[in-house]
Parts: C-alpha cells; structure tokens; sequence
C-alpha cells in the first residue's frame, strides 16, 4: 500500500537526503499514489520541517520546487493509498507533533480509543488519519523518555492493527527510527549513510545490500550504525541479502509505460525463473526450497492460496500440478481461506503464491494454515518480504522488479514456478509421469522465444484495442487452462481502462452468461489447441458460432495452424503452438497488450490505475 522512505547520513549534507528520498518516493510511487510528503529534520535551525500534497508525487515535487526546504541531514518520505481520511493535503503523511514528525503504512485499528484518551487530555488534532494519533504519542513518549528508541518501543505497545513507522526528532538530527509490526520494511546499508524502505526499490539506486527485519522489530539508524531490537527491547540479528537485480531493471528503459515495458521483458522473467534449475542429468533441483523432501512426499493434497492475478496463476497450477502429480489440488482466494474454518493438516502443502509477497490477505492465510498443522511453500517475486519468511519453504520467481500496479510479468513467472514445483513433486514421488519430465521441461525451456514471437506480432492486438477504444464492455471466454487466462484478460481490462469485463468457463455460457451475447458485444475467446487429446477444442470452436450467431464481434486466440477457427472469427491472434498445459504462457500475452493499448487510448494511465496499489498490506 504506501510507500515508506527513510534516509540518514553524514555525506554531502546540504540536499542529499531531500535527493535520497524524492528519488526513494519515485521509485515506490507505484505503492500508493493519493499523496505524497517528505520531513527533514538536522536543518540549520534546529527545526524538523515538512512538505506535503494530496495527488501524484508530482505535486509535492512542484510544491518542493517553489517553496524549497532546509537542507537536513534525515529524511523521512511517504507516499500514501488512503485508508482512514481522504486523499487530502492535511491527510498526507508525515504528520508532525512540535519537532516530531512520523510516516505510517497500515491501520491503527484502536485509534478511536487511542484518539478519545489524547483529545481529554487536550491534545489537538490537524487531520482525519489513524497515523496521527501515533504522531502525538512519539512526541508525548519521546519528552518523557528523551529518546526516539524509547519512545517508539514504548508507542508500538499500544498500538493495534498493521504497521511500518518512520520517526525522525530534530532533537535527534542524525537518527531515524522505524518499527514494523506485520507491514513491510527493510534496510539499507551505506558507507557513511543508511537508509529504510518499505521495499528495496527505495534505495537500489544506492546500495545493494540490505537487512531483512523480522516481525516486531524496531530500527534505528544513523549515518554509521543499524541497531534491530524485538518489541521488548532485546537485542536482534537481523538477515543480510544482497539485492539480485539494479536500479536500471527499475527504469522505463524508453518503453512508453512500466507496464509496457514488463509485458516485454516477459521472455527474460520466464527464462530467469526456469535459469539453474537442472543438474548436469536434467533433473530438477529447486535448492531455494528449504524443505524435506520427505514432507513433499507425504502429501496428500494442495492448497493454493493467492489474490487476484497470483489466484489465476493459482488456477494454472491445478491444472498442471494435478495433471503431473496426481495430488488433488484446490485452488483459494486467500481472503476467504482462514474464514471458513478450511480442512488442512500436516499432510497438506499450502502453496502461497504473491508478488510482492506482502499481501495481508495472503500472509493471513499463511498464519493460519500453519497454526492447523499444514506445511506452507510461498511463490514469491520479492526478496526480503514477509511471505516467505513466515513460510516453510520458498520458490522465488526471479521476474525482476515489477512496478506497474498491473501484474503481468510476475503472473508469468509465478505460472512457471508453478510448473516448476508440479514437475519437482512428480520426479519426488516417481509417478507415471516422472519419465515425461525432461521433455516437458524442454518444452518449457522454448517458452520464452515462443513469448517473444506473440510480442513480436503485438500489432495486430494493438490496432484492434485502438479500434475498441469506445468499447463499454468485453467478455472473455476460456476453457480448461484457457479459463484461467480468460479471468485474467478481464482483469487486466477492468483495471486498466475501467471497462465492464467478465471472463468466464466456455462451458458455463449456455447455463447464464450467453444472454449478455448481443449484437456487436466483444467476446475474447481463448481456443485450447486441436492437438489437444480430448474434443475440447472442437467444443471452444462450437460456442465461438453459438455467440457469432447471436451477433457477438468475436476476438480469437488461436494457435498456429488452427484453421478451424476462421470462418467464425471476426479477428484472429494467432500464437506459437505449445503443449495444451504450457499454453497460458502465451495466450495470456495479448489479453495483456490489448488491455494496456485500449487503456492508453483511452488518455489512462496504465501504470497507476485508479484506487489501486501494488502491494496490498491492509486486509
Ligand atoms: C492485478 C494484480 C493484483 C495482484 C494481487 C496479489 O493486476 O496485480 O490482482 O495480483 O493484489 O498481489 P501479490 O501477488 O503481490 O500478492
């Protein structure tokens, strides 16, 4: 959700952390953009002064340009997704009691309480936000106790809900003090300066190393020193990594938009997830796993837990884990699994499956499923996140930065892991399908060149979203794996150009949805292949004549080759032929680029749709 900066250091002064941190806010943006706001603090008067705007970071950047502040030497900056108190200038984060001034990602869930006690005991207040309430108990705390640590220490205590918070006194110029409780937040290292962040994003242009901070942790940094303490004050080692990709990978790189530009570095996400995987006689070893193969053995069946995009990814992994394995698999949105009193044990594996692995819906549904016994393997994109520290094992993708609100290379490589994990089970447990590995991972091994031929024909895709610019509603159809793509297309659209979109199971449109099928409605229909082993496909290619008859403008991917398809379609996308499992991989591709290319014509931005953020850290 927001967006969390901090910066100290002891070089280069005069700007350095104003520099650091709008940099840092750029960078994070994608989080959280209602508003945007920065403090600095260790000015020449002895001040902590602040700057904030409602709107994209843009604002604060035209507010910072006529009316500059102090040069500092700590900087604390916020980019902010609205929960309690509307995206308003007074609503920007940092909130600031005297010299004190905090940033806050997350809900103080007993503010009202908290609010109540501060107002009896005249306490006044400039904004609607949770976070202020917090403001007004670090600068009571940091009187009584004289220091920022304490202070913090003895604020998160009484605090309930989620949190990252970044503190910065000007009584304390060279110190900025953080503390999380089930919200990101991670360190930076620096010679002569450190930094914080709610991801690594924030300082990548910087440093590469970083610390990864558990739960229940505060933070204090200067320009020399990271001291980690647990919420009763005791001393923490925290995980040190170093990040695996550069501030460039983060860059547009001449790409019109972020999400342009991961829909096209797709080849490359899927390459590097399926990259070292096999030993020298091609048998999978996922060594980042860190789980007995003996507890992989044993189980009996599969939870997958996810959001949205990751959910679908979910729904790919069914099909193919249960297809290679023979394990039953069921496939769960994450914010109802824990709500339902779920049947799991330890011979289940939950598999959690988040991009940012932040997701509060998803971490949840960890917690729980771990308290009733099952073992949890994350797929997750981010190192340093939360997910995967919380789970048993980890299978990260390796899809790079993602900063486009839209997931697009992440559902990729997240639909290879899967693959990935499906085809490590099989070999584990040497079932029928154990011989047939090596070629399937063959066959996954040509998905990225195959990904770069549907890239390479876009522009087809993108002359018909221009010409559907007006378009106020699209269907998407899709079966077996198709409709896991078909539910993603919709997506993609609604979020991107606020159209109505629906996706739907091509078998489930004559018991409902065909009635929606009037003259010039737009149906996407996602065809399996005719080498398929079934009548699938002939089945996909009679609902595409059952919708045209009803006057449907008919929109159709297809793989190479299938003539069948063209006598009932009004436009046909075309992509490499694939084994009928693999074929998400491609399928999905135009769905991404039609959506991105009618957003764009539409004068929306693609990168940061409306009320959306990346990472989702409130429930
Ligand atoms: C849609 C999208 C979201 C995310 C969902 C889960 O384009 O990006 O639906 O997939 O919020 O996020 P992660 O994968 O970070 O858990």
């Amino acid at each position: 959700m927001c967006g969390i900066v901090g910066y100290v250091g002891s070089q280069n002064p005069n700007g350095r952390p104003l520099e650091v941190v709008l940099e840092g806010l750029r960078r994070l943006e994608y989080r959280g953009y209602d508003s945007a706001g920065i403090a600095i603090t260790g000015t020449e008067d002895a001040l902590t002064s602040v700057a904030k705007k409602s709107g994209k970071l843009a604002n604060l950047v035209e507010a910072l340009d006529a009316s500059p502040l102090p040069a500092g030497t700590a900087a604390i900056g916020h980019t902010r997704w609205a929960t309690h108190g509307g995206p308003t200038d007074g609503n920007a984060h940092p909130h600031v009691v005297g010299e004190l001034a905090v940033i806050h990602n997350g809900i103080i869930e007993n503010f009202v309480q908290l609010k109540a006690a501060l107002l009896a005991d005249g306490a006044e207040f400039q904004s609607e936000t949770d976070t202020e309430v917090v403001a007004h108990l670090l600068h009571d705390a940091h009187k009584e106790l004289g220091d920022l640590t304490a202070a913090m220490l003895s604020v998160v205590r009484r605090l309930h809900g989620t949190f990252t918070l970044l503190a910065v006194h000007s009584g304390e110029p060279d110190t900025v003090v953080g503390a999380r409780h089930d919200s990101p937040l991670v360190v930076g290292l620096g010679e002569g300066e450190n930094f914080l962040g709610s991801d690594v994003a924030a300082f990548i242009a910087h440093t590469k190393e970083a610390l990864e901070l558990g739960q229940d942790q505060v933070v204090t940094i200067t320009p020399t020193t990271v001291e980690v303490v647990d919420f009763d004050g005791n001393p923490v080692e925290p995980r040190r990594f170093t990040v695996d990709w550069d501030a460039a990978a983060a860059e547009k790189n001449g790409f019109r938009s972020f999400m342009d530009k991961e829909i096209h570095d797709q080849p490359h996400a899927v390459a590097d997830t399926l990259l070292g995987r096999t030993d020298i006689n091609g048998r999978l070893v996922l060594d980042d796993l860190r789980i007995d193969e003996s507890v992989l053995r044993s189980v009996d069946k599969i939870v997958v837990i996810a959001c949205g995009t990751a959910a679908y990814a979910g729904h790919v992994a069914k099909y193919a884990i249960e297809h290679w394995c023979r394990i039953p698999v069921e496939v769960e949105l994450a914010h109802e699994f824990r709500y339902r009193d779920p049947v799991v044990n330890s011979k289940t594996l939950v598999v959690a499956v988040s991009q940012s692995g932040e997701t509060m819906d998803t971490l949840m549904a960890v917690r729980h499923a771990r308290e009733q016994g099952a073992k949890v393997l994350a797929i997750v994109n981010t190192h340093g996140s939360t997910i995967p520290r919380e789970s048993d094992a980890v299978l990260y993708t390796h899809a790079g930065p993602e900063i486009a609100v839209a997931s697009t290379k992440a559902f990729l490589s997240q639909i290879t892991a899967a693959y990935l994990l499906g085809l490590y089970l099989a070999q584990l447990r040497g079932n029928k399908f154990a011989d047939e590995i090596a070629e399937i991972l063959d066959d996954l091994r040509e998905m990225p060149d195959k990904i770069q031929q549907v890239l390479d024909r876009a522009d087809h895709v993108r002359e018909t979203a221009r010409s559907m610019a007006d378009a106020s509603s699209v269907l998407f159809l899709g079966r077996h794996v198709g409709f896991p793509v078909a539910l993603e297309g919709a997506l993609k659209l609604k979020e991107l150009a606020y159209i109505h979109a629906e996706g739907f199971a091509a078998g489930e449109l004559k018991h409902g949805p065909i009635a929606l099928v009037e003259e010039g409605q737009p149906v996407f229909v996602v065809v399996p292949s005719p080498r398929g082993r079934d009548s699938l496909h002939s089945k996909v290619v009679s609902n595409i004549q059952e919708i045209r008859a009803r006057g449907a403008r008919t929109l159709v991917i297809a793989e190479d080759g299938d003539d069948a398809v063209l006598p009932f379609a009004d436009e046909v996308f075309f992509v490499p032929q694939s084994p009928t499992l693999l074929a998400p991989l491609l399928t999905v591709v135009p769905l991404q680029i039609f959506a991105c290319e009618l957003a764009t014509a539409r004068g929306l931005d693609v990168d940061q749709p409306r009320n959306l953020a990346k990472s989702v850290t409130v429930e």
